[in-house]
């Protein structure tokens, strides 16, 4: 058996930062941030918690869907940047909506949500669940040095849902990773160890931009190109592709070099910057909502970060 997305939903935290808010913390400008990267503003937590947004987005998926917590077979979220190490974000989900059904996370940061379809594809193969609600939930402010303006700009946080059940809409996937762990790195707090003898580095993100962009760039093309040889399927067939949003130029260079219309591409980084694990799923609940996506459409989600890793999938809507 195979699956289809039932409804998705999203949260994101109240507060907004405006690219002019960011220039009273770092020497940086609404003009820089807007032409090389595309946001014009990002929500971060004050009072909220990771597991707060993903409650958020899990109860408006599960609305969509019309499907009650208790029906649900399993819970999986991912995260690079949940309140706990244990428990995860999906076993607080699970307590707070009222499931019973078991509950785990995994990590492959801003692919992630891609990663998850495909962990979710492998019960329902094998038949051992009927309804599973996927999560990504990020709540980026708290590993964000905010004395970086390389990457405090950039990023915001959120969380996006998906409700699963039978059907046959998951049509492929493609995952790859590559190495490159000096390009896109997030140490954890080195802890207290009397026995430690290397200091490590601040648990902030750490990225060398150019090489992660130039990775995007190339992955997306790759990856999308990977799925339509693979499905028999040209350009034209696609009506819409939801990539990660980390920076609208690697969007644009996508766009040209997959020869797919920016049109066809949604785009609402300006509104949230990069929220990794929940980029795509926001992005997705806001085309499903916007009326734009007719049944029968083919979309591609792709998605590159942190592994580096990289991933794309088709889905008939
Ligand atoms: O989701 C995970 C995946 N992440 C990504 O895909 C991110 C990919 N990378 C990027 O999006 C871009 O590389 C960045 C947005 C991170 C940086 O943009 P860039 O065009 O590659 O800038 P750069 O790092 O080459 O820096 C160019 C200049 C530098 O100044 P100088 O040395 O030329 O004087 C930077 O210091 O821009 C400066 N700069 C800034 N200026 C104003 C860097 N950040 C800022 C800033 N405001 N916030």
């Amino acid at each position: 058996m195979n699956f289809r997305i039932l409804g998705t939903g999203m949260c994101v935290p109240q507060k907004i930062i405006t690219n002019d808010d960011m220039a009273t913390i770092v020497d940086t400008n609404d003009e820089w941030i807007r032409q090389r990267v595309g946001i014009a503003q990002r929500h971060v937590c004050t009072t909220e918690s990771a597991a707060d947004l993903a409650v958020g987005a899990a109860q408006s998926a599960l609305e969509n869907a019309g499907v009650r917590a208790e029906e649900l077979d399993m819970i999986l979220s991912a995260t690079v940047s949940g309140d706990n190490i244990s428990p995860s974000i999906a076993c607080m989900v699970q307590s707070r909506i009222g499931a019973t059904c078991p509950a785990y996370e995994i990590n492959a940061a801003c692919a992630a949500f891609i990663f998850l379809l495909e962990t979710a594809a492998g019960y329902f193969a094998r038949g051992k669940a009927k309804k599973i609600l996927i999560i990504g939930a990020e709540r980026l402010s708290g590993i964000t040095d905010y004395s970086d303006r390389g990457t405090c700009v950039i990023f915001g946080d959120g969380a996006g849902a998906a409700v699963l059940g039978e059907g046959d809409g998951y049509r492929d996937c493609v995952l790859h990773v590559t190495g490159g762990d000096d390009v896109l790195h997030i140490p954890r707090s080195v802890g207290a160890s009397p026995f430690y003898q290397n200091e490590g580095f601040p648990p902030y993100i750490r990225m060398k931009g150019q090489e992660t962009f130039r990775y995007a760039v190339s992955s997306i093309t790759s990856d999308v190109n990977e799925l339509l040889t693979r499905n028999n399927l040209t350009k034209d067939d696609i009506a819409f592709v939801v990539p990660h949003q980390a920076n609208i130029r690697i969007i644009e260079f996508a766009s040209r070099k997959l020869g797919i219309p920016m049109d066809k591409f949604v785009v609402n980084i300006d509104r949230y910057g990069n929220t990794s694990s929940a980029s795509i799923p926001i992005a997705l609940d806001e085309l499903a909502r916007s009326g734009r996506l007719k049944q029968g459409d083919n979309i591609i989600l792709t998605a590159f970060g942190a592994g580096l890793a990289s991933a794309a999938c088709l889905i008939k809507w």
